[in-house]
């Protein structure tokens, strides 16, 4: 089959296109997955998988060195315990933990990690959902989000961002979303209330106080944005770049609210976004579509820090 692997040892990954072994059998609770589409995700280029294994050969001995961890596609094989899925079911999903490798035209992946595909949605827009779409929901979740409350989302026109300001009006939240300029009409678009153009000025001073910020740049931390936050605000941020990750353990010694959200692939999260998605509340945006032979043009535009929404790889007819 064709896939996509890492080569060189540099910060920055060369990925090749290769033909390699299809996965070999199926464990117990495996689906075996055609897979038609795929999307790219920073964390897929910010850790290079030589220089991982390199440093903790153990460790990362599980985790394949395929790429990709998104995926939709169709069920091509089931293991003997799986009986929620059959041969021909459309899914999508990730198992971030070991990586999905599903820049690849066929990959196992644990049952618990998929769900039915929406039916509204194609596989490359189904693709873009997983590992973003579930990052937004359970972060609103960690800051306590519930209709009526204030969020301030910063980063609402990227991948984790246009999706967090959907599923926080899904949940009946006011959301102001910060963005450049070139995208505030396109964050309104997806329902913020009130859109902030951080080029305008230092927005974190002055734009009051909020129930909860849910930095999904990852550039913030809960000190750069105490005034955003006053005496009761929940901070929450995705850690993509480690600062916030030493400063919330800080902040919270300080007696106040805030936490990294992690990304996990359950089922029944999917299923909650499967739902949103059908009742027509939820779209995936689509900055861009690659192919599969196009993987490292898709990295650079991931890469670029300017993605409106979410770079998709098509995988099938590679
Ligand atoms: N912890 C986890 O489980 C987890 C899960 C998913 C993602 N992450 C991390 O979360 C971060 C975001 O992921 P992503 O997929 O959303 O990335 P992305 O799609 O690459 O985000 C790009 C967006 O960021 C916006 N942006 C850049 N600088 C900004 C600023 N100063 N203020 C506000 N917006 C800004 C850009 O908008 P403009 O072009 O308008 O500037 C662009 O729309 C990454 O660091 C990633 O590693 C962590």
């Amino acid at each position: 089959m064709k896939a996509i692997a890492t080569t060189g040892w540099g910060l920055k990954p060369t990925l090749s296109l290769i033909e390699t072994d299809a996965p070999g059998r199926l464990k117990a609770d495996d689906v075996l997955v055609a897979v038609h589409a795929a999307s790219v995700n920073p964390k897929d280029w910010k850790l290079n998988y030589n220089l991982a294994v390199a440093a903790s050969p153990v460790m990362v001995k599980q985790l394949k060195p395929l790429f990709g961890d998104d995926l939709a596609g169709i069920v091509v094989d089931t293991g003997p315990n799986v009986s929620d899925f059959e041969i021909g079911d459309a899914v999508y999903g990730m198992d971030m933990r070991l990586r999905t490798a599903s820049l690849a035209e066929l990959t196992l992946i644990d049952q618990r990690r998929i769900a039915k595909k929406p039916e509204n949605l194609s596989f490359t827009q189904a693709a873009a959902m997983p590992l973003a779409a579930l990052t937004a929901l359970q972060g609103l979740r960690k800051g306590k989000a519930e209709a009526g409350k204030k969020v301030l989302i910063i980063g609402a026109s990227g991948g984790v961002g246009s999706f967090a300001v959907q599923i926080a009006k899904n949940l009946g939240l006011h959301v102001t979303g910060v963005c450049s300029g070139r995208n505030t009409d396109f964050v309104r678009e997806l329902g913020a209330d009130a859109v902030i153009d951080y080029t305008q000025g230092d927005y974190r001073h002055s734009a009051g106080e909020f129930d909860l910020v849910f930095d999904v740049t990852s550039y913030e931390t809960p000190l750069t944005c105490a005034a955003l936050l006053g005496k009761k605000g929940y901070f929450i941020s995705t850690g993509g770049d480690g600062k916030s990750m030493l400063a919330t353990p800080l902040y919270r010694l300080l007696g106040k609210k805030a936490g990294t959200v992690v990304v996990e692939s359950y089922r029944r999260d999917l299923e909650t976004l499967k739902a949103m998605v059908e009742a027509g509340s939820l779209t995936p945006v689509i900055d861009s579509v690659f192919t599969l032979a196009e993987s490292e043009a898709a990295y650079n535009r991931s890469r670029s820090g300017r993605c409106r929404g979410k770079v998709v790889i098509n995988v099938a007819n590679a």
